[in-house]
């Protein structure tokens, strides 16, 4: 029987690398192997227990649709939680989205046509590729490397990438799959190319708060003059350890803008009701004490994968500066054929890692082959049990 074919753009949009291996993993679980899996930015910290005393304390007798625009409580909640580091930001500028994804879908959806263009620096959040399919937009590549701490290139280089379909400047700050954090000046001078080619200049800061060795986030909402050009794509997921709770926001202080995503927001009725409830309370309650032991925690899972990985010879990588990422470059040729290894053919009594190629981090073909992005999400003894699977795994690999 035939049936009448699927979309081009059903046939075209990446399977994502993050969860391509998944059946191999499946499979060897299935064996008796155990998996660690640094392969996806999933932390195994508890959730807060102001998420779960939310949900409780909001018992409602039905679990009705909310508002297209979220829940007012939360909205006001976000805002509180800006306040507190000096940004101003107003109820009627945050949407309160299905996750960090929708929040990222939304923002292209609202800035581009199909075909428009939006730049973003490669390695990127490879879901941004998926995004981009289902919004049937093109992201045009600026690459950075590992040698400079995945660190923006000249502006010029980047500047050479615009064109008349260029409507917005996307970075990912600090980064995923990197965990890099742009500086100031950094950010400075998107914003002055943004301005001067008059374009929307987006932020997606799921990892804000999550900054190592003293140092500050400079959010794009903080620029002077930018009110108009600036969006910000947030979610509860990573911070607050909530990644079930599909919860996110996109946040801009341009009226029209806002207008035509509260109707994106309308057109899929609400986000999630119940865990909005937790995400008032988690945003209102939690402060500097909660991101300090969470930069704690993270901070020295990641001298952990120094510690581990740092000194072998093959293996490069810059000490990552925030988030929970790093994208390493190993002496392979392949890292989609090594990580697969890893999970049919290697472990250790019993144990295996599952990491994440990183070619599906990049859109030009052929980069990121010899690298692959690790997300120190266990806590230390994991960590180390997993990130000596990987060490000797290499070794075993490279001899075979
Ligand atoms: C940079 C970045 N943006 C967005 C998302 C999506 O987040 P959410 O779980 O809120 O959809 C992720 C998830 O890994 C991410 O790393």
């Amino acid at each position: 029987m035939s049936f009448p074919g699927t979309s081009d753009r059903a046939r075209s949009i990446q399977a994502s690398p993050i969860r391509k291996l998944a059946t191999l993993a499946d499979k060897a679980k299935e064996d008796g192997i155990h998996v660690y899996h640094l392969n996806i930015g999933q932390p195994d910290v508890h959730t807060p227990v102001e998420f779960w005393d939310g949900i409780h304390d909001s018992t409602p007798e039905v679990l009705a649709y909310g508002p297209s625009l979220g829940i007012p409580e939360l909205r006001d909640a976000i805002c509180g939680y800006y306040e507190r580091s000096d940004i101003e930001i107003e109820r009627k500028n945050v949407l309160i989205t299905t996750g960090g994804s929708e929040a990222v879908m939304f923002a292209m959806m609202a800035t581009c046509d199909p075909g428009d263009e939006v730049i973003c620096f490669e390695p990127f959040y490879t879901n941004y590729n998926g995004f981009a399919t289902l919004s049937s937009i093109k992201l045009t590549p600026v690459t950075c490397n590992v040698e400079n701490g995945f660190h923006l290139p000249p502006m010029e280089e980047i500047e050479s990438k615009i064109n008349d379909r260029t409507r917005a400047i996307l970075v990912c700050n600090p980064n995923n799959p990197t965990g890099t954090i742009l500086t100031r000046e950094e950010v400075e001078s998107l914003a002055d190319l943004a301005s001067r080619h008059d374009l929307f200049l987006m932020a997606d800061e799921v990892y804000r708060d999550f900054t190592f060795d003293g140092r500050t986030h400079y959010s794009i909402l903080e620029l002077p003059g930018m009110e108009d050009r600036t969006i910000v794509m947030d979610s509860i997921s990573k911070r607050f350890s909530s990644c079930g709770a599909r919860l996110g926001d996109v946040i801009t202080r341009n009226a029209e803008l806002m207008s035509c995503l509260v109707k994106f927001g309308q057109a899929r009725l609400c986000p999630p009701t119940l865990p909005q409830y937790g995400a008032a309370k988690i945003y209102s309650e939690l402060g500097r004490d909660y991101f300090d032991r969470m930069i704690k925690t993270y901070q020295r899972r990641r001298d952990v994968l120094i510690e581990e990985l740092g000194d072998i010879e093959g293996i490069f990588f810059q000490k990552p500066e925030g988030a929970f990422y790093a994208t390493i470059r190993i002496p392979v040729e392949d890292s989609d054929l090594f990580s697969s290894w890893l999970l049919t053919d290697f472990n250790i009594d019993g144990s295996t890692t599952m990491v994440a190629p990183a070619a599906g981090f990049y859109a030009t073909p052929g980069l990121g082959k010899d690298e692959i992005r690790i997300a120190y999400v266990l806590n230390e003894e994991h960590m180390r049990m997993a990130l000596r699977i990987v060490k000797q795994g290499l070794e075993e690999y490279n001899r075979a």
